[in-house]
C-alpha cells in the first residue's frame, strides 16, 4: 500500500502492474531526454550572437524537426498500444467477483462460488483498531486466491464509481446499467488497498477497497 513520502508507483503485485511500471519508466526516460535537449537549446539561445538578415526559410531543418518528434512519439505509442491490448485480455478466469458501487460503499457477489454476497463499508476513524489504516480499512474484506486468474465485473447502483487497486494495476469504472470487465493475477500474498477514483459525491473518499490474498 502507499504510505507517507511515497511519490512513485506502489510495488506491483500482478504481472499487468509490472508491465505498467516498465512502460511508465520507459515513457519517463523519453520525457527526460526531450526535456534536457529542449532545455539546453533554449538556454543556449540566450548566448547566441549570430544574426543572418537573409535567412527566410530552411526546408531541411523543418523536415527534420517535424519527422523526428513523430518518430519519437512512435516509441511511446506502440508500447502503449501493446499494453492496452494486454490489459484487455481475459485468460480463462477461475473465479469471478462482481463489485457494485453504491453511495458510499462497495458490495460484492461471488456468483460462481457459493453465491456469497456482502457489503464492504469503511471503518470510521473512531472505531478503528490500533493497527488499522484510517480511511483505508473496511469491515468486510474481499478474499481472493493468489496465483490464479481472477475476473472482475464492475457496475454501480446509483452514480459512477471506480474500482481501483494500484498494486494490481486495476482501474475500472462502475456505471449504472452497464457491466465492465477486467481481470488480474495476484502473484504474492498480502493485503491490497484501493479507493474509489471517480468523483461520486460527498463521501467519495470514504469507500475504500481491501483485498486479502
Ligand atoms: Cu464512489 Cu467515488
Amino acid at each position: 500500500m502507499s504510505t507517507w513520502a511515497n511519490l512513485g508507483l506502489q510495488d506491483s503485485a500482478s504481472p499487468l502492474m509490472e508491465q505498467l511500471i516498465f512502460f511508465h519508466d520507459h515513457a519517463l526516460l523519453i520525457l527526460v531526454m526531450i526535456t534536457v535537449l529542449v532545455g539546453y537549446l533554449m538556454f543556449m539561445l540566450f548566448f547566441n550572437n549570430y544574426v543572418n538578415r537573409f535567412l527566410l526559410h530552411g526546408q531541411l531543418i523543418e523536415m527534420i524537426w517535424t519527422i523526428l518528434p513523430a518518430i519519437i512519439l512512435l516509441f511511446i505509442a506502440l508500447p502503449s498500444l501493446r499494453l492496452l491490448y494486454l490489459l484487455d485480455e481475459i485468460n480463462e478466469p477461475s473465479v469471478t467477483l462482481k463489485s457494485i458501487g453504491h453511495q458510499w460503499y462497495w458490495s460484492y457477489e461471488y456468483s460462481d462460488f457459493n453465491n456469497i454476497e456482502f457489503d464492504s463499508y469503511m471503518i470510521p476513524t473512531n472505531e478503528l483498531s490500533t493497527d488499522g489504516f484510517r480511511l483505508l480499512d473496511v469491515d468486510n474484506r474481499i478474499v481472493l486466491p493468489m496465483n490464479s486468474q481472477i475476473r472482475i465485473l464492475v457496475t454501480a447502483a446509483d452514480v459512477i464509481h471506480s474500482w481501483t487497486i494500484p498494486a494490481l494495476g486495476v482501474k475500472v469504472d462502475g456505471t449504472p446499467g452497464r457491466s465492465n470487465q477486467t481481470n488480474f493475477f495476484i502473484n504474492r500474498p498480502g493485503l491490497f488497498y484501493g479507493q474509489c477514483s471517480e468523483i461520486c459525491g460527498a463521501n467519495h473518499s470514504l469507500m475504500p477497497i481491501v483485498i486479502e490474498s
